[in-house]
């Protein structure tokens, strides 16, 4: 039987995590996997999550089976942080996913059976594990424009043009804020020329929101999937709350799909929850069961909101100061898109050997596209990171 096989390519974010791992370089900067650090390098653990996880100990009684759709005081508390109340809620279904990315599976498994003919269209570039995950899936994929490395924004007449031709054989997968991996997101109008497009054309809106609070706030960050929702009969929606909650190795997600009535919606959940009791039977509950504790008490959420808050202006503030520091030092204005770039990661445009350089001569750690971290820096980083640029790109 293994005999049949070949070597499969390895993912190169969790490559490039254990390459870093591996060097013993004091002083290495690490910018790759998404994962949100402290000025100290380390990723805390929310206290709201540690007062959850306590009351948890004491007072739960029994870890039986708890359903095929996971917990539902969850996933209908994470409905609430993603829409609010712009869908009614009985067109509305949703099952606890194991992670963001399970949530992504499960929706993809969902639409191949909705459509098995259809084209799934991601931004170029995208999170590198879409692409694969979709092909995973029977999917043929293709791209439409997003990103211009050249300035640093969203090549948005481009991406427009390219839906505008696009038809009911096709899904679009779009990332809700925080655009993974450029940093560069779609402006509230241009949101709404997004969905005039897809109204018109009948594509169908997969929205992956993994990064909701990391960007302009946790309600701004919903402008988009709030917005399509409102307006379009169908849409899926794959949740995480691996950054926000800070919840990365517990996995906990949602998949929720709006349908155009109460028996669509309930017909879309059943073929849900069948894909999801041939899969992995049930997610995980302790995760999850967290994120219910802190969403429906309001001093835990109110705690956990401020402790959000205050990563998301970190990130902020580490991005005005990166595009400073290398500003001062170059005397340019090439990086200057970095503070304007939102959620966890900037693209930035620079080229291979420049990449290679930066991790030999100065164990700069980045993905091959050039794709950084922001919040894997601190103020000392900031300074050794900007001098280790400007030198690499001179
Ligand atoms: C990332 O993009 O680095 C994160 O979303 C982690 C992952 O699973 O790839």
């Amino acid at each position: 039987m293994f005999e049949t096989f070949s070597k499969a390519p390895q993912d190169k974010i969790f490559a490039l995590m254990a390459e870093i791992a591996a060097d013993d370089r004091p002083g290495k900067i690490d910018l790759g996997i998404g994962v949100y650090k402290d000025d100290e390098g380390n990723t805390p653990i929310m206290s709201a999550v540690k007062k959850a996880e306590e009351r948890i100990l004491k007072s739960a009684k029994t870890k039986s089976y708890i359903g095929v759709a996971g917990n539902k005081a969850f996933s209908k508390a994470m409905v609430g942080l993603a829409l609010d109340d712009a869908v009614p809620a009985d067109r509305v279904r949703a099952a606890q996913a194991p992670g963001g990315t399970g949530a992504l599976w499960v929706l993809m498994q969902l639409l191949k059976r909705g459509n098995p003919d259809a084209t799934l269209w991601v931004s170029d570039p995208t999170w590198p594990n879409h692409k694969p995950m979709a092909e995973n899936v029977g999917f043929t994929v293709k791209t439409y424009p997003y990103f211009d490395p050249e300035t640093g924004k969203v090549r948005f007449e481009e991406m427009l043009k390219t839906l505008d031709g696009l038809g009911t054989n096709d899904i679009v997968l779009l990332h809700g804020c925080c655009h993974n991996p450029t940093g560069a997101n779609l402006t509230p109008e241009q949101w709404d020329q997004v969905i005039a497009s897809l109204q018109k054309t009948g594509a169908f809106p997969f929205i992956d929101l993994a990064y909701q609070g990391f960007g302009d706030g946790l309600e701004a960050d919903s402008y988009g999937v709030r917005a399509v929702g409102g307006v379009l009969p169908e849409v899926a929606i794959a949740t995480s709350c691996s950054k926000n909650f800070g919840l990365y190795r517990e996995r906990v997600g949602c998949a929720m799909v709006i349908a155009r009535d109460v028996a669509q919606a309930d017909t879309a959940n059943s073929q849900m929850l069948n894909i999801i009791r041939s899969a992995y039977s049930q997610p995980p509950d302790h995760g999850a069961e967290i994120v219910r504790i802190i969403l429906e008490d309001e001093e835990l959420k109110a705690e956990w909101k401020a402790e959000l808050e205050a990563m998301r202006t970190r990130m902020v503030e580490n991005r005005q100061k990166l595009a400073d520091a290398i500003r001062t030092r170059s005397n340019s204005s090439d990086f200057d898109f970095v503070a304007e770039h939102r959620g966890m990661f900037s693209l930035l445009g620079l080229p291979k050997p420049v990449i290679d350089r930066l991790k030999t001569e100065n164990a700069v750690y980045m993905l091959d596209d050039s794709r950084i971290n922001i919040a894997g820096l601190g103020d000392e980083r900031i300074q050794r990171l900007a001098d280790a640029i400007v030198n690499a790109t001179r």
